[in-house]
């Protein structure tokens, strides 16, 4: 009666003493990403394992100092938090102009300009520290389990290569473009490029886009990252290695969406999805603001936020959203930075900062005015609010495109946008009942699911620790040439057996026929 208890207790023991106190590399993208990668950090941190994180000297958002990670800094970190925040703004005075295609050109230039830099700088500091002998000798010696890292920046797919160590990534995009794209067939048919704005059911003409979407994308990456990384590559591991490999070689790739945001496509099984890994049910409101949200009775409330680098917005754009606003008989919290709006109603509290997530968790918030980025929309879903969407730049106008797909949001185009249709959107949102139960429906089929995502992930990330990898998983797709993924060698040799084989019988057909002939020829 005891053993299978034993047994349990043992397994359980094993488990645990394997998965507590492993030791995991983490080289993060700063930004907006580090958001998201802390998550992770501190989940695995409070699991007992040992994190070490490598950040540049002059990083914004990642701490030197945390109760939850050590930390390694590199003096020759370039990393330019500011560039991003320069960019976007500047992405957003292009934005205002209205999109077109000169004005998507120009942008499409900026963004690659700008992103080249940053990829350069990377390498530079990747090679600052592969050349510091002493800080590589004590990575080694430190004996990690492997390497977390968002491959958006290389940096960490090559760390993790120099030290021979398991490699997971947390992704949504690498160096060459949306990650799915990299491992997983990915026909154009029917998986639309993210940044096409087109759903999986396409006419000729969308399928059409879809392609010159994905080639002309791929080739703006390639243009930005490339010559960097192939130098780099070239330079630590020889001539040989096709520097891309290194990222398709991943052991676990960590998906920061899922199904009730992507469309269905097909995937690999190294892919654990994790979307929504940051959401958490909301926590009570500080008193104040949960005053401001009663105030509002059966109206509810309406919450904007753009986000952290999108604080402030033009003010003719402002005052426009404020004049909208004021014409509602809902309470409106709005995350705004700039001056105050003079057209702002007496129902609208401007606010610096909100606890974005318990105001979508709580049961007065009827609408969540967005720009679709990071989090935004997964936190509406995982609490089923539909969206206002006022796009501005990057995958944000294609995020809420998949959102409105859905029936769960309304988009309004931010450079032609006035009070009149600004308010007109929201009040769609507010009255048609079927944008709230599309989302309520999103929300319970990403909650039906047998595991929390962020578990699911942890799961993978010590899976990987036990396991020193997971090369079961891994495809061969990726280290095949390009004929013998597609099979261009086989068809090709089918086909010329059948020639032969037509040939042959056709010689044949021809020599009993003449003979036949000729027998004819001699009877006569
Ligand atoms: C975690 O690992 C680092 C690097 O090896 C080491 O310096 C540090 O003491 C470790 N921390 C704990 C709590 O074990
Ligand atoms: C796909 O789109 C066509 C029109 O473009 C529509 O007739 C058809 O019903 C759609 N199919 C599905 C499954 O939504
Ligand atoms: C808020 O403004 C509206 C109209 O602009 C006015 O009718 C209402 O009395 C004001 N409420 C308060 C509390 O000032
Ligand atoms: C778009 O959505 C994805 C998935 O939710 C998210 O990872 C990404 O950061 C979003 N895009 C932007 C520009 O924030």
């Amino acid at each position: 009666m005891l053993s299978p208890v034993l047994l349990v207790a043992s397994v359980l023991f094993v488990f645990y003493s394997v998965a507590r106190g492993g030791k995991v590399l983490v080289f993060p993208v700063d930004g907006s990403h580090w958001v998201n990668m802390k998550v992770i950090v501190e989940e695995l941190h409070s699991r007992g394992h040992n994190i070490t994180v490598v950040r540049a000297s002059n990083s914004w958002h990642i701490k030197e100092e945390s109760p939850h990670y050590t930390s390694i800094t590199l003096q020759m970190g370039q990393f330019h938090d500011y560039m991003v925040d320069d960019l976007s703004s500047e992405l957003l005075q292009l934005r205002m102009k209205g999109r077109s295609f000169s004005a998507d050109l120009a942008l499409g230039n900026l963004v690659v300009e700008r992103f080249s830099v940053m990829h350069r700088d990377i390498c530079t500091m990747v090679t600052a520290m592969f050349e510091d002998e002493s800080l590589m000798r004590s990575l080694q010696d430190a004996k990690y389990d492997l390497v977390l890292t968002d491959p958006a920046f290389g940096g960490g797919v090559f760390l993790a290569h120099r030290l021979h160590l398991p490699l997971v990534l947390n992704v949504r995009w690498t160096v060459r473009g949306e990650a799915h794209f990299d491992i997983a067939p990915s026909p154009l048919s029917y998986v639309p490029y993210p940044g096409a704005e087109l759903t999986d059911n396409m006419t000729f003409s969308q399928r059409l886009l879809n392609v010159f979407a994905y080639v002309f994308t791929r080739g703006t990456f390639s243009q930005m990252t490339d010559a960097h990384y192939t130098a780099l590559s070239k330079r630590y591991f020889g001539p040989d290695v096709d520097y891309f490999s290194l990222f398709q070689n991943a052991d676990i790739w960590l998906m920061r969406n899922d199904f009730t945001f992507e469309f269905p496509r097909p995937t690999m099984p190294n892919v654990v999805y994790m979307g929504g890994f940051q959401c958490k049910p909301a926590k009570p409101l500080p008193v104040d603001l949960e005053e401001f949200v009663q105030s509002s009775g059966q109206h509810g409330v309406i919450i904007m936020s753009l986000g952290t680098l999108f604080g402030s917005l033009p003010s003719d754009i402002s005052e426009e959203i404020a004049a909208a606003f004021a014409e509602l008989p809902q309470k409106v919290i709005w995350r705004h930075q700039g001056p105050k709006p003079s057209t702002l109603g007496n129902n609208t509290l401007l606010v610096d900062w909100m606890p974005q997530n318990d105001l979508l968790g709580h049961p007065k918030t009827k609408v969540f005015v967005a720009h679709g980025g990071t989090n935004g929309v997964q936190e509406a879903i995982y609490h089923g609010v539909p969206i206002v969407g006022l796009p501005l730049v990057f995958d944000q106008p294609d995020n809420l495109s998949k959102m409105v797909a859905r029936g769960t949001a309304k988009v309004v185009d931010i450079a032609t946008m006035d009070r009149a249709v600004f308010v007109e959107a929201l009040r769609e949102v507010l009255h048609e009942p079927s944008y709230r139960e599309n989302m309520q429906r999103l929300s319970r089929i990403h909650h039906d699911q047998p595991m929390k995502p962020l578990e699911r992930a942890i799961f993978w990330i010590e899976f990987v620790m036990r396991n020193g990898g997971a090369p079961h998983l891994r495809t061969q797709s990726f280290r095949m040439s390009w004929i013998a993924y597609h099979s261009v060698d086989v068809i090709l040799t089918l086909m010329m057996a059948l020639l032969l084989l037509l040939l042959i019988l056709f010689l044949t057909i021809k020599k009993c026929l003449s003979a036949l002939l000729k027998k004819k020829v001699k009877c006569e």
